[in-house]
């Protein structure tokens, strides 16, 4: 068997999942993960000191170590264009090109792209600091709320969601006065869509080739009844039940065909994975967002959900042909719950030690988390564990989750008491 060595480029909860899965697989030769957490160790080896974006130093690191395939997980490495550099290197890049990336690094290029492609989302317009007037104007046609988009990258933070017109003029003023820096120069402004969100994940080879994998629902705000200010995620479960036959057929012709082949007519090389931010108006399916990488928290539902093998997946991906690889779904449903640090995702204190207690029947991904100087394994960021389990219901995947939080332990742990509980009202399980 053709055994690849492999780099995963990422240290959070995502990469954890995404290093168990290729770990798993028999095609994986050796897995080293930079720069990882402290519970990456577990599925191979954790390179702390390299940084993914430190091109040159990662060049170097494949040379040393005959890396067959890197794999990246978050997005700026994508968008700063690692596939490019790479390009004429004898070493394998799961994702898309920089021109490809910029449906993620740029909210104007996305939606652009779906106008030339008739790819179903919200009616936009864009605005720069020269036409802050116009802006301003076209916001007063709209009915509330109003929705503004920085550009740009700005950290989840960019997506602002305002219920007052004057409010939000001046919010526009604010953006394009440099709030979020470069990534607020231009704003995107956009009709305001209702209805359920969801995550759908597709690989692709850049030649038509695709595979959808588990469809997945993540929980952004901090707060139970998704109260509060937006994190990276405090939960994920899959599958999610709108999300049923007749619903992925639309997402299929309306957004991933056209999608992938747009993306090919265009030249936009893209060898990875496609990330649908989708919300479900009244059964119509619509792109919320588009992603060039996998989402976290909704990796860790999705990697253990995925039957086949993960690294012949990449590698077709990575060659540019997916060919009849399969990527077999497994039924049973799974449910994450992402333990955070107290004040997160405001300021919040690191270096607390972690106690854990038995996994039962769970897995327990590491992801905001570092060994000490006593070698103990402690705090290191806002979300700090995702903790994943089966069951033969999605009820019973959350019970056993939060069976194995109660003995988790650090300083002002938090977590959502109420990841799935709109999921499981809509099945009518509650
Ligand atoms: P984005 O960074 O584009 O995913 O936006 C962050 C969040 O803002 C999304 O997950 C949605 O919950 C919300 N959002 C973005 N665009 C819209 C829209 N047009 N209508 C309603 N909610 C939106
Ligand atoms: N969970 C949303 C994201 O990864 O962007």
């Amino acid at each position: 068997m053709n055994q690849l060595n492999i780099l995963l480029l990422g240290s959070g909860g995502r990469e954890s999942a995404l290093a168990r899965k290729i770990s798993e697989s028999p095609r994986c030769a050796k897995l080293w993960i930079a720069p990882g957490n402290a519970g990456t160790g577990a599925y191979g080896t954790t390179v702390a000191s390299l940084k993914p974006l430190d091109f040159d130093a990662i060049k170097a690191f494949v040379a040393d170590n005959a890396i067959d395939m890197i794999v990246v997980g978050n997005e700026d490495p994508l968008v700063a264009g690692i596939y490019d550099y790479f390009e004429n290197e004898p070493v394998l890049v799961v994702g898309p090109s920089r021109a490809a990336a910029a449906l993620e690094g740029s909210k104007d290029f996305a939606k652009e792209f779906m106008a030339r492609h008739a790819i179903p989302t919200a009616a936009y317009r864009t605005f720069s600091a020269e036409t802050l007037r116009e802006g301003q104007e076209f916001l007063s046609t709209l009915q509330a709320p109003y929705v503004l988009k920085a550009d740009g990258l700005a950290a989840g933070k960019g997506v602002l969601i305002i219920s007052d017109l004057k409010e939000a003029q001046d919010a526009l003023a604010e953006m394009l006065g440099g709030q979020f820096g470069e990534s607020s120069r231009k704003v995107v402004i956009e009709e305001f869509l209702s209805g359920i969100e969801c995550s759908v994940f597709v690989l692709t080879d850049g030649n038509g080739g695709y595979r959808i994998l588990p469809v997945a629902k993540d929980y952004k705000r901090i707060g139970e009844g998704d109260t509060g200010p937006n994190t990276g995620g405090m939960g994920a479960v899959s599958p999610v039940v709108f999300a049923d036959r007749e619903f992925m057929d639309k997402v299929e012709q309306r957004i991933i065909l056209p999608t992938v082949n747009g993306l090919k007519q265009e030249g936009l090389t893209y060898r990875g994975f496609i990330f649908l931010g989708l919300i479900n108006c009244d059964g119509e399916p619509k792109v919320i967002e588009y992603n060039v990488r996998m989402g976290d928290p909704e990796t860790e539902v999705v990697m253990p959900r995925l039957a086949s093998d993960l690294v012949d997946l990449l590698e077709g991906a990575a060659r540019g042909d997916l060919g009849d690889i399969p990527a077999e779904h497994d039924p049973r449903p799974a449910a994450t719950v992402i333990a955070v640090s107290g004040g997160y995702p405001g300021d919040y204190a690191k270096g607390y030690p972690i106690e854990f207690g038995a996994d039962g029947d769970s897995i327990v991904f590491h992801a905001g988390t570092a060994f000490d100087a006593d070698g103990r394994v402690v705090t290191a960021g806002g979300r700090v564990l995702a903790v994943t389990s089966f069951g033969d219901t999605l009820a019973q995947a959350l019970e056993k989750s939060y069976a194995t939080l109660k003995g988790i332990k650090f300083q002002d742990m938090n977590y959502r008491r109420d990841i799935g509980r709109d999921v499981l009202k809509l099945m009518g399980e509650i």
